[in-house]
């Protein structure tokens, strides 16, 4: 089965527009996992734009579907991330400066710095996803690092799709079907994400190696109109459907 993480980080973005507590992204995760999301994903920045240290707190305690960590592979976040111990945690890159995570992880250059980065974080039981563009040599490091997972990164396919650059859309496909395959024949697990909307989600889903997709910002403008709960069961209705045939 293909799984679907929803990813609550725009609920805190609404709410640190105002301060205060409301909307509630524990509330939210609640209400996703009500609606049929198989996991919840959050990325507690640097820089706190929008998850804040006691969301984490809040969805550690209240959700009873897993919860995927997303942060930068800073000493601050291992340390979060050790004292959670979170069911995975992925790591992207972070820029101060970017309104979302752009691209994906530089792991071959950091080769060693991030093997020793997860190691503790795998031993403290968490599975440890790393999210990197549809290139083989990112692939190949990270399965060197000792990931168990690794995340592709769809905003690039998203992009195409949204500015009507349907042919290089098509080539960025086709590479995101190639490296799940290859790197499903290492032994990684296959997640994608970044960017999915209803109009780009079925061809991603119909890819066989992938089995975990993390959808947040679509998601959550989409419920403004809808509701969350129809937001995410149409977003399921879409990707079983793509699965099927
Ligand atoms: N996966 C990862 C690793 C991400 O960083 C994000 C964005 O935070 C997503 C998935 C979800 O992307 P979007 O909010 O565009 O659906």
């Amino acid at each position: 089965m293909l799984r679907l993480g929803v990813n609550i980080d725009h609920v805190a973005t609404v709410r640190n527009a105002r301060g205060g507590a409301y909307p509630d992204p524990v509330r939210a995760a609640k209400l996703a996992q009500e609606a049929g999301a198989d996991g919840i994903t959050a990325h507690l920045r640097e820089d706190r734009r929008h998850i804040m240290d006691a969301d984490i707190d809040g969805l550690m305690e209240e959700l009873t579907i897993p919860l995927n960590f997303e942060m930068a592979a800073t000493d601050e976040m291992q340390a979060i991330a050790l004292r959670h111990k979170p069911h995975a945690v992925c790591i992207v890159p972070e820029k101060r400066e970017e309104k979302t995570t752009e691209g994906g992880l530089e792991v071959a250059r950091e080769e060693n710095r991030l093997a020793h980065f997860i190691a503790p974080l795998r031993d403290a039981g968490c599975r440890v996803s790393i999210f990197i563009a549809a290139d083989r040599p990112q692939i190949e490091a990270a399965h060197r690092i000792g990931a168990q997972v690794i995340e592709l990164h769809t905003g690039a396919y998203c992009d195409f799709h949204a500015e009507g650059r349907f042919d290089e859309r098509d080539e960025e496909l086709k590479r995101l079907a190639e490296m799940a395959k290859f790197a499903h024949s290492l032994g990684l697990e296959v997640h994608a994400g970044h960017g999915l909307t209803y109009e780009t989600v079925q061809p991603i889903a119909a890819l066989p190696e992938v089995i975990e997709l993390n959808i947040g910002h679509f998601l959550m403008g989409e419920s403004l109109f809808v509701g969350m709960e129809d937001a995410i069961k149409e977003m399921r209705r879409l990707m079983d459907e793509a699965r099927a045939t």
